[in-house]
């Protein structure tokens, strides 16, 4: 699949967070993400792309704060001791996940709130890395253009994995059956491989291209990823 992105409504957006449908769906996103290695990417880029163990990570769209826990654990004990700020306009993270960090060695704090309203202020403390998971392919261009200027400007570095768009990752998204996901999650996860990503589309709507390095390329078999550094700040692999 090679078409332009499509950008649709996904169910777990407009489903009321406490319906049992979308209660069922952030279980079946938490199989997906383990199942497309979206921790272990993340993970990997992080370990060979930071230069040094950032203080302040702030996810973007965290959803219930359990991806970036199994980022964490892969990345502990030799990144631990700093804080995740986990920003989402559903209030999902529940204490024992805000527990779980706490034996990593991180501390977590959850910001409610919708991406453009809470970007536009302070958060209160510096940032050392903005990260993003299935978060960004919700976006249209121009959305996505601001989204990744606030980033540039709060952090040194940003590291992103999203679905990869083509007929291989719709293919499997329609095969989302076969390990039990409901048909909520196989909409959105066919929705979101069409509104994913491929060769250099981040790349293209990242701002002061000149002070940064930026690359973007497939994960596995069903991700893409996008990270940009401060020339300063990090090593390019
Ligand atoms: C597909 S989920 C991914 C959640 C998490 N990153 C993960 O991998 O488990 C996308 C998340 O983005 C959040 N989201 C979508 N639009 C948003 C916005 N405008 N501001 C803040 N969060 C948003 C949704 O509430 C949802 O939790």
């Amino acid at each position: 699949m090679t078409s332009a992105r499509r950008i649709e409504p996904e169910y777990l957006d407009i489903l009321a967070q406490d319906e049992p449908r979308a209660i069922r769906s952030r279980r079946d996103l938490r199989r997906i993400n383990a199942w497309m290695l979206q921790p272990r990417i993340m993970a990997r880029l992080l370990q060979t792309r930071a230069a040094t163990p950032p203080r302040t990570i702030l996810e973007l769209g965290s959803g219930d704060g359990t991806f970036m826990l199994r980022v964490a654990r892969r990345m502990a004990p030799a990144w631990s001791g700093g804080t995740i700020l986990l920003l989402d306009r559903q209030d999902l993270v529940d204490d024992a996940t805000l527990d779980a960090y706490g034996a990593t060695g991180w501390s977590a704090q959850p910001r409610v709130g919708d991406v453009f309203e809470l970007l536009r202020r302070p958060l209160g403390r510096p940032i050392d890395l903005v990260v993003a998971n299935l978060f960004l392919h919700h976006f249209e261009p121009a959305q996505l253009a601001w989204i990744l200027q606030r980033a540039a400007r709060l952090a040194p570095q940003f590291v992103a994995t999203e679905p990869r768009r083509g007929q291989v990752p719709l293919l499997a998204a329609r095969m989302l059956w076969t390990i039990g996901c409901s048909r909520i999650s196989r909409h959105d996860a066919a929705a979101s491989t069409r509104a994913g990503f491929r060769g250099a589309e981040l790349s293209a709507l990242w701002p002061d291209r000149e002070d940064w390095a930026v690359s973007e390329h497939p994960g596995g078999l069903f991700s893409h990823c996008f990270v940009a550094c401060r020339q300063s700040r990090c090593q390019v692999s």
